[in-house]
């Protein structure tokens, strides 16, 4: 079994004091000295998945595995994915950045996004990003331009809309033809002459694709290979050009509650790897470099939320509710996607559950609910609440809601914790305000 198909994180015990611990550290401890919130990364789960993936496409001769930032995008966690051999799919100036000051090795980067600004194409031709899927005619016109005035050939994919629909949430689909991302199917060839005819500054690669995100079918992946390839067979023929790669995005899922019975990137493996030799036999095309991009899957398990529980409210004929001290700015997931998250109390995770509660965050909006209808032993105040699976799309979605600093992050293995995020203080908080003088009070 893979980890993406665990709820908790590989090294999660409870150790002889009778708390959990993670990768060697009690997470009671964690909690007093640093605080809490906290997000706590266990590196021994991420390195596993890492293993795995790699594993799992090792007999197809050419994967670039690209690691999704956007999932959660640190200095420290860019160090860690590079020094396993992954490149990473980045969407803004803020992830080049934050990969490039890790020392990546920026060839290995590839730009995406359906809106980039001048700014950051600038930005990524000046640091060397390997590759930029290209999302549409506006944003081919603008990179050929800024490609040109830097005397530079720019290294592209194009991003298309493979028109596959996966069950999942409808915020989280993007492969269905009615997408804001890529270039429908009936415009690639447009695309193609315009890169051929005039931009002469874009050098196209391949073609790239992502259907959606926490993603538990198969058989899709093996459609849009399907697709990708009959494409660059098509393109082949029309246009006598070789392209040779592509990439079919991230997607793969995690299990959050029991419910969720996510496959492992073993299953995801086979699905390409298969589809990929029966469609390049089919459409009589050479093998293409494959790329993937998993996020979530990478991180997310790796991940824990630490919560103090404080105050706690029984409505009368109704739910109880117990407050902690984060909520929707450090995991905005329950609110926006209806997520649900498992989680037990770090300091009693042996005591009997006989409680069923409502966790709620502390932030001023009526939504702002965790977990509705969990059950967990008797709660007391003080107790420290370790939420799973908050690796993806926690602190990366975070938010100031509230004027309340961003929490910390630690890392953890063989018994040490690493800070690789500070927690804001107040003057971070106001550290970008600014009082005009004539507002200024004597
Ligand atoms: N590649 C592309 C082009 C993407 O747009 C995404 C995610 C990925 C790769 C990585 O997908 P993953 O392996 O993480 O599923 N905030 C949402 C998820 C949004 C995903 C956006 N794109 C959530 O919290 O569920």
């Amino acid at each position: 079994m893979s980890i993406n198909q665990k709820i908790k994180p590989l090294t999660l015990n409870i150790n002889s004091d009778g708390n959990l611990e993670l990768g060697g550290c009690d997470l009671v401890e964690l909690a007093q000295n640093y605080n809490t919130p906290l997000y706590v990364l266990d590196e021994q789960t991420i390195r596993s998945i890492c293993c795995d993936y790699k594993d799992a496409f090792k007999n197809y001769p050419k994967v670039n595995m690209m690691y999704a930032s956007k999932a959660l995008c640190t200095e420290a966690v860019s160090a860690l994915l590079a020094s396993e051999g992954f490149g990473f799919d980045v969407v803004s100036a803020g992830e080049i950045y934050t990969v490039f000051k890790a020392g990546v090795d920026m060839s290995k980067v590839l730009f995406n996004g359906n809106n980039k600004s001048p700014e950051e194409l600038t930005l990524a031709l000046q640091l060397g990003v390997g590759r930029i899927s290209v999302d549409n005619f506006f944003e081919l016109s603008l990179l050929n331009e800024i490609a040109l005035s830097h005397n530079k050939i720019v290294d592209i994919l194009l991003r298309i809309t493979p028109g596959i629909e996966c069950h999942t949430h409808e915020y989280i689909q993007t492969g269905h033809l009615d997408s804001k991302f890529g270039f429908d199917l009936t415009q690639i060839d447009e695309a193609v002459e315009l890169i051929l005819e005039q931009y002469k500054n874009l050098r196209l690669h391949g073609l790239h694709a992502h259907i959606g995100s926490q993603i538990f079918e198969t058989a899709i992946y093996a459609d849009e290979i399907e697709i990708l390839i009959k494409e660059i067979a098509r393109l082949d023929e029309k246009f006598e050009l070789k392209l040779d790669e592509i990439n079919v995005g991230g997607g793969l899922g995690v299990k959050y509650t029991e419910k969720d019975l996510p496959p492992s990137p073993y299953d995801i493996a086979e699905k390409l790897i298969t589809s990929l030799e029966n469609n390049i036999e089919k459409y009589n095309i050479d093998s293409p470099t494959l790329f993937i991009e998993p996020g979530r899957s990478i991180i997310s398990t790796a991940g824990v939320t630490l919560y103090t529980l404080g105050s706690a409210k029984q409505v009368p004929h109704g739910k109880k509710y117990v407050a902690v001290d984060g909520g929707m700015a450090d995991n905005i997931r329950p609110s926006m996607y209806q997520a649900e998250y498992s989680a037990q109390i770090a300091n009693k995770p042996l005591a009997d559950c006989s409680e069923t509660v409502t966790i709620a965050g502390r932030f001023c909006e009526s939504g702002d609910i965790l977990i509705k209808n969990i059950k967990l032993p008797e709660i007391e105040e003080g107790d420290i609440l370790c939420v799973y699976n908050t690796g993806a799309y926690n602190y990366s979605m975070a938010s100031n809601y509230n004027r309340v600093q961003k929490p910390a992050m630690v890392i953890v293995n063989n018994s040490n914790s690493d800070l690789i995020i500070k927690r804001e203080s107040l003057d971070d908080l106001i550290a970008n305000d600014i009082i005009p003088d004539r507002l200024k009070r004597v």
